[in-house]
């Protein structure tokens, strides 16, 4: 009986705190990707741009995971507001990203908007 209640207490404690993130993600593995609706709609038409730019190489599982864990997953190093402007400056030298400058700044800017709103 004990066991019970400590299993129940433990599956709703998990089930909270994924339901207390601010941002949530939609979809697993190669269609992960956050929930738009779960933004302010501002915010959509730089997850628009950021989706359609950022999944070009690689799927946004990446970028997900980086948020939602603060590391970048393939280097395991803290993914803060630093990495994330380090990292857009990487994407903008990088020849075949097809970003210009606009738009790593869009993304750079929602990126740290994600980050910030996961950390309440
Ligand atoms: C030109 C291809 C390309 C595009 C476009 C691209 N990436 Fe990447 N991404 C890579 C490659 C290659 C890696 C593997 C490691 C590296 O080169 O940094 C990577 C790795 C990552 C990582 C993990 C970094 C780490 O250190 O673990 C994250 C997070 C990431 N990308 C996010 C993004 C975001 C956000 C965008 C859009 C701004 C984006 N990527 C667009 C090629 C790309």
């Amino acid at each position: 009986m004990k066991r019970l209640l400590l299993l129940t207490a433990l599956i709703t404690l998990a089930t909270f705190s994924l339901a207390d993130a601010r941002v949530k993600v939609k979809g697993r593995g190669d269609k992960m990707n956050f929930d738009f609706d779960s933004v302010d709609a501002s915010h959509r038409p730089s997850m628009e741009l950021m989706t359609r730019k950022c999944s070009k190489c690689h799927t946004m599982e990446r970028t997900v995971i980086a948020i939602q864990t603060g590391r970048a997953p393939i280097t395991g190093q803290p993914f803060d507001r630093q990495a994330i402007k380090a990292y857009g400056i990487k994407m903008l030298r990088k020849p075949n990203s097809d970003m210009n400058k606009r738009e790593i700044r869009e993304v750079v800017i929602l990126l740290n908007y994600l980050l910030e709103e996961n950390s309440k």
